[in-house]
């Protein structure tokens, strides 16, 4: 069977039954719901439908919804693991209950897909202190023919789903179990633990809604939510061993050599197709949040790519875009530009981060994030050349790093400020003397490209390609000095983002502005202008209140990036 007649079998069958068909929505969840990154599940851009809300298309849905999950990152490979991936699902939204869904999810499988009711098993929940055990739906089971002997009663660890996130709506669950070996016949026990018999549908049945404190409370709206993967039943319908010999991935992976481990190829194929769907929906790589999934998921598929013969990086990702041109818009052009400017970025570093993760024996987590931050090998990358201890700390220093990164863009304003006491707020003004000093010195094209300041020093990150020698350094020092001494005013003007531009404020690369700015100018008195920043300030009104400054550190940044360090004595 073909993915697109197996799409077109299941929403016909349950548009036959009620439900209107409703498109996938975004991956990316809406501004309102922070619970995850991504779309991990159908059921999450229905959740304020699921907690009463009317949905537009009535109490009964049917959709195919494109998913993000990248808990397994590195389970891809195997047979079933995919971090992209499409979730068939029908709701009921306080319409039918139990006997409805289990009826048609039957229907469906042994009539439509003509799966024999032999190869089928189902568990239901065992019951717990929250809910009781779920003898409703495995006698409806039973009444359609499955023998008690192929339903089995597990604990909340499998027979429970939800909420995403921390609180919202959740409950019991029937799985459905389909016994994937063709030369083996099914033993006529289900047991769970067999790893013939596959799980491919979940019918949850939420009856509940977890809040904040950890309590279950009875659900005002009873709903059924459930969720098939697609690739993977796909794959079993066809008799398949793995997701990679459906239509949705053969012509990927046969643009690789024969001779290529197939991990490799899989590994490829699968991160070339997420990355597509995420910039299609307008995620750019950067260092947090979406954009550092895509970013990893980029380098990780370019470092996999690697020497492999008469073979172009970006094919499989063309590839994807015409195995799902007829279902999703993907801009084939526009994809592919953003894939190749990371792809160039990763590029200028690869070689000399390999060499410095080839010279380490075994790399800490501490180390892991400074090879990030130097060569921009992601942590998955790393773990499949060294073993990596203590990998927590990689996630503790980006977590660090990240939180200066927001305070730095949400506080834009502030310009990368951690407070506002005075002693930051002289090293600000002191900040933007030594940018215009720099670029005195070296050329306007120096430009700042990051920067944090709290009360003890300021740190500004610039292009730069090389160390600055001690006369440099020394001069440097001197130039700050002098503009401080000569007692310059420091006045805030507000302007058009245009106007600004036009008057060559600076600003910092990669940052967003709004159209009204506000401008610092630092200027002597017949109003001749020695510095002029985007900036929110706040500043001091005198450069002769900052005293001494002093440069204490120039050191590499990241490839192209210098970095200052000083301080005012
Ligand atoms: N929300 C359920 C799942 O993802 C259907 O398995």
């Amino acid at each position: 069977m073909k993915s697109v007649e197996l799409r077109k079998k299941y929403l016909d069958f349950f548009a036959k039954n009620g439900h209107a068909v409703i498109s996938s929505a975004s991956l990316i969840p809406s501004k309102a719901d922070n619970s995850a990154l991504f779309t991990m599940a159908g059921m999450q851009p229905l959740v304020p439908y699921l907690l009463g809300e009317k949905h537009p298309a009535g109490k009964r849905i049917v959709d195919i919804q494109k998913c993000i999950r990248t808990a397994d990152i590195n389970e891809v490979g195997d047979d079933t693991h995919l971090t992209f991936f499409e979730m068939l699902g029908n709701w009921s939204l306080g319409d039918y209950w139990k006997k409805e869904s289990i009826t048609w999810s039957f229907e469906f499988l042994t009539k439509e897909l003509n799966i024999p009711i032999e190869r089928l098993a189902v568990s239901c929940f065992i019951g717990d202190n929250n809910a009781p055990r779920d003898d409703e739906s495995a006698k409806i089971w039973q009444d359609l023919g499955v023998k008690k002997e192929r339903i089995a009663f597990l604990s909340k660890e499998d027979n429970w789903w939800g909420p995403v996130g921390q609180t919202g709506p959740c409950g019991p669950d029937t799985e459905i179990f389909y016994w994937k070996a063709n030369n083996l016949s099914a033993p006529k026990e289900f047991d769970p633990n067999n790893k013939n018999w596959v799980e491919i549908w979940n019918n949850v049945f939420m009856q509940y809604v977890k809040d904040a404190n950890g309590n279950y409370a009875e659900a005002e709206q009873k709903n059924v939510d459930t969720g098939m993967g697609f690739e993977r039943t796909l794959a079993i319908l066809n008799g398949y061993e793995n997701v990679y010999e459906t239509d949705l991935f053969s012509p990927i992976l046969a643009l690789f050599p024969g001779h290529l481990d197939e991990r490799k190829k899989r590994i490829i194929a699968d991160h070339a197709k997420a990355c597509v769907f995420l910039i299609s929906e307008g995620i750019n790589p950067s260092n947090k949040d979406q954009g550092y999934v895509l970013r990893r998921l980029l380098r990780r598929m370019m470092v996999h790519a690697r020497g492999i013969d008469k073979y172009e990086l970006f094919d499989p990702m063309k590839e994807v875009i015409k195995i799902y041109q007829d279902i999703y818009t993907l801009d084939e052009k526009f994809i592919l530009s953003i894939a190749k400017s990371e792809a160039d970025k990763f590029e200028k570093t690869l070689a000399g981060g390999i060499k410095a993760i080839e010279a380490l024996d075994i790399i800490d987590g501490k180390t892991a994030f400074a090879l990030y931050e130097t060569y921009g090998f992601p942590l998955e990358v790393l773990e499949e050349m060294r073993v990596v201890e203590n990998r927590e700390d990689f996630f503790e220093e980006l977590k660090k790093h990240q939180d200066l990164s927001r305070t730095a863009s949400a506080g834009m304003f502030k310009g990368g400020l951690a407070d506002d006491r005075p002693e930051t707020v002289r090293l600000h003004t002191a900040h933007h003397l030594l940018l215009a000093s720099l670029q005195e010195m070296f050329g306007s094209e120096v430009k700042q490209r990051g920067s944090n300041i709290n009360s003890e020093r300021l740190r500004i990150d610039f292009s730069f390609d090389r160390k600055l020698t001690d006369v440099e350094k020394q001069k440097l020092q001197d130039m700050v000095q002098s503009k401080i001494d000569q007692g310059l005013q420091v006045i805030k003007r507000e302007m058009s983002l245009e106007e600004a531009q036009k008057i060559g404020a600076q600003m910092e690369f990669g940052v967003k502005y709004g159209n009204t700015v506000s401008v610092y100018f630092i200027e002597d008195k017949n109003g001749k202008a020695v510095s002029k920043e985007f900036c929110g300030g706040p500043h001091v009104q005198n450069t002769k209140e900052l005293g001494k400054f002093k440069i204490i550190k120039e050191e590499a940044s990241s490839q192209g990036v210098r970095r200052i360090k000083a301080v005012l004595e």
